[in-house]
């Protein structure tokens, strides 16, 4: 057994405070398929999935994982595996086919029945609001770019918490917010496609407007636990203005609005070349800073950058030219990303010392790699050591104080992988596409011995 600095060890046993919330995620356009079934109206991950060119091998959700199908007998799989908790997502136009008004009482029941099973198999239910399928008869009105959205975000918010309020406690109003304004507005890399820094900024500002009202909506509704999930990332380098550059973009453009009640001056100063933020109203910040009970941090790898003279703007980043992204030293997951586990405690330990009084849970971590299915098994000791290093790495940040409650592995299951398609395996089960067969792979099985122990 070897001992870190931060006094935890790196191999021995370890215990994870009593109460440790486990649990697996998934999210509705990654794993349900059944697009077009009772009702569903369409989302703008299915018009941009069938846009030629924008997902690898023209892949689609419309069948993914068949969960919509395979509901209990998935149920089942994460009863058998001993989680204590899963995190979904609710297909919004599943609920509200044109985005407002009227409610497909299918869509639902759908949930309602996913719920009681859930309860009925003891794991609890962590809804997540929004990730990242849209309505598409909302992106034909405006989408994110659109203030009104905001507002139908509240109402869809209000019908999910009255339908579902009386047996689901704790609710998430976003997921990655980052990703849906800066991929889906300012770069077009992400549904709906649209590729102006600007709108990247306007994006930014009514998600999160979405998410105050939302969270205004579900406490009056008697929601016992409110949040938000972001997609947070340490920034490495020598060069201060390049780490706080991206820092504000990738974290503090968000954790200060929801935690703070106001934006980074040094991230609106900068952003002034693309915007002049008239999109922010009297108010707006006291909605968007209403308290919340948890904040949800979804971590896979630190952004390691430096100065570079003459380096265009990373897509992903407006404003970022002179920086070079990338270049940690350190092996990296079929994504391509880098394998930093120390990255955790140093977010975690900041979100508590930055940010304090505000629970945290890790909503998403995990690793995609090249799995194989071979005599009735997946061995993928890659990932078992990517999650082991991360828990450690999480644990470490407890024992620094931080108030970390829960931990949820990307993901239960392979999926849709957004641009890239079936290309990449996340889960700890396989999926395999032809057949729709489960396989729990060897993390799998380690992680129900890391549930059942509470630890490592
Ligand atoms: C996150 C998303 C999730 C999944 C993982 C790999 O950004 O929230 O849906 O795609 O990345």
């Amino acid at each position: 057994m070897t001992t870190s600095a931060t006094g935890s060890s790196d191999t021995g046993p370890l215990t994870f405070p009593e109460g440790f919330l486990w649990g697996a995620a998934t999210a509705a356009y990654q794993i349900e398929g059944a697009a077009a079934d009772d009702g569903r109206g369409p989302s703008i991950w299915d018009t941009f999935s069938r846009t030629p060119g924008k997902v690898r091998a023209g892949h689609t959700g419309d069948v993914a994982c068949d969960h919509y199908h395979r509901r209990s007998d998935d149920v089942r799989l994460m009863r058998d595996l001993g989680l204590a908790a899963y995190r979904f997502s609710v297909s919004w136009p599943r609920i509200q086919p044109d985005g407002s008004g009227p409610v497909n009482p299918r869509g639902l029941d759908f949930y309602d029945r996913l719920v009681d099973e859930l309860r009925e198999a003891g794991v609890t239910p962590i809804v997540t609001l929004y990730h990242w399928d849209l309505p598409q008869s909302l992106e034909d009105r405006g989408g994110w770019i659109a203030r009104d959205t905001a507002e139908r975000f509240a109402d869809y918010a209000a019908i999910m918490h009255a339908r579902l309020g009386d047996r689901v406690e704790t609710w998430t109003t976003l997921n990655e917010p980052w990703c849906s304004a800066f991929l889906g507005y300012g770069c077009g890399i992400h549904a709906p496609g649209r590729a102006e820094p600007e709108l990247g900024f306007t994006a930014v500002h009514h998600l999160l407007l979405g998410h105050g009202l939302a969270v205004g909506a579900l406490r009056a509704g008697g929601a016992a636990k409110v949040g938000i999930t972001l997609n947070l990332a340490p920034v490495i380098g020598d060069d201060p203005v390049a780490v706080s550059l991206v820092d504000g973009l990738q974290n503090r453009i968000f954790l200060d609005p929801v935690l703070r009640g106001e934006y980074p001056a040094d991230v609106v100063e900068r952003a002034r070349r693309f915007t002049d933020w008239s999109f922010v109203e009297d108010g707006d910040l006291e909605t968007i800073g209403r308290p919340i009970d948890l904040l949800g941090v979804n971590y896979y790898t630190p952004q390691t950058v430096a100065a570079r003279p003459g380096e265009p703007a990373s897509p992903v980043f407006p404003g970022s030219e002179g920086i070079a992204f990338g270049g940690a030293d350190a092996p990296k997951t079929a994504m391509g990303w880098a394998i930093q586990p120390f990255g955790l405690t140093d977010l975690l330990v900041r979100l508590s010392r930055d940010y304090p009084g505000t629970p945290l849970v890790i909503t998403e971590n995990g690793a995609a790699f090249d799995d194989e299915v071979k005599d009735g098994a997946v061995h993928d000791p890659d990932r078992v050591s990517y999650l082991d290093a991360h828990l450690r790495a999480a644990h470490a940040a407890i024992e620094q104080g931080a108030d970390l409650r829960g931990y949820m592995v990307w993901s239960l299951m392979d999926n849709f992988e957004w641009a890239e398609g079936y290309g990449k395996r996340f889960g700890v089960v396989h999926v395999d596409y032809t057949t729709q067969r489960r396989t729990p792979k060897d993390s799998a099985l380690w992680y129900r011995d890391v549930i059942r122990r509470n630890g490592l």
